[in-house]
């Protein structure tokens, strides 16, 4: 049985067997629990990605493949989303939603690990996650790796959880993230890892917008820019690539 201390350090293995308890309700809960904001979100993330119709992307830590389906409705024949993550179980459930959607060919999911992407250097024009890199047993390696996938000029997009900054909201949607979410999300999910505790947990020791700004900054990205959605509940940061990073620009 993983403690509330096991999930928090973040083991690979940890998170993975976490998010394979809650997969097959993970779509339901993230309707009901964030008012069905979620599909706004990631809606946004993509618009603000910079992304071209025949782009290649990259959606990391994908679950049930939300963001890049979100992706894959801006591309042209010639464009291509890839979403991996290393939960089997999502996997599964992304490669049956996009049969169902028929978006087989526009969108490929894999098993892969964050942390060691199985694509060459400069091979994405935008490599996004969602919800996904707080997850991630080290936040500067994993943007260390989406940025090395992704193109001189392309972007890295990260739509996190952040703290609203009005103090007022932010006491009442603390007592709903952390007293309310997590026990409508014990009743649904019935995880026994518990997983809508780690979830506000694993926000409140993620870094804020501008720690996380600094940290994409340090790992080499430039011109980062800070989203705010729905009062600060969530931020997008999307940063660029150098051009002289490894390779030119044309
Ligand atoms: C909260 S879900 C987010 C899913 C999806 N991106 C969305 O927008 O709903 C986090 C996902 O990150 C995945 N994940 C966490 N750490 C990972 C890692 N190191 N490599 C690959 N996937 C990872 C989990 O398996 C899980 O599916």
């Amino acid at each position: 049985m993983l403690t509330q201390t096991d999930l928090l350090t973040k083991k690979g293995a940890y998170i993975q067997q976490m998010f394979g308890s809650i997969a097959r309700v993970y779509d339901l809960l993230n309707t009901i629990l964030s008012f069905n904001f979620d599909k706004s979100w990631r809606r946004f993330a993509v618009k603000v990605s910079n992304v071209t119709p025949d782009a290649k992307v990259l959606d990391v830590c994908t679950g049930t493949g939300n963001l890049a389906i979100e992706y894959s409705k801006m591309l042209n024949k010639s464009g291509k989303v890839i979403g991996s993550d290393f939960c089997h179980e999502m996997v599964k459930l992304a490669d049956n939603k996009l049969k169902k959607k028929k978006l087989s060919d526009k969108i490929d999911v894999l098993g892969a690990d964050t942390l060691h992407l199985p694509f060459q250097d400069n091979s994405f024009q935008v490599s996004a996650v969602a919800f996904g890199i707080r997850n991630v047993a080290d936040l500067r390696a994993g943007i260390t790796e989406m940025m090395r996938i992704t193109a001189p000029d392309g972007r890295v997009v990260i739509l996190e959880f952040s703290q609203p900054t009005n103090r007022i909201f932010k006491s009442i949607y603390y007592f709903y993230f952390k007293q309310i979410l997590p026990f409508i999300g014990k009743l649904i999910s019935r995880s026994k890892y518990n997983a809508y505790a780690y979830l506000p947990d694993s926000v409140l020791k993620f870094p804020d917008r501008n720690g996380l700004k600094s940290l994409m900054e340090l790992c080499g990205l430039e011109d980062v820019k800070i989203y705010s959605r729905t009062l600060g509940i969530v931020t997008v940061h999307v940063g660029k690539k150098p051009c002289n990073h490894k390779h030119q620009c044309a």
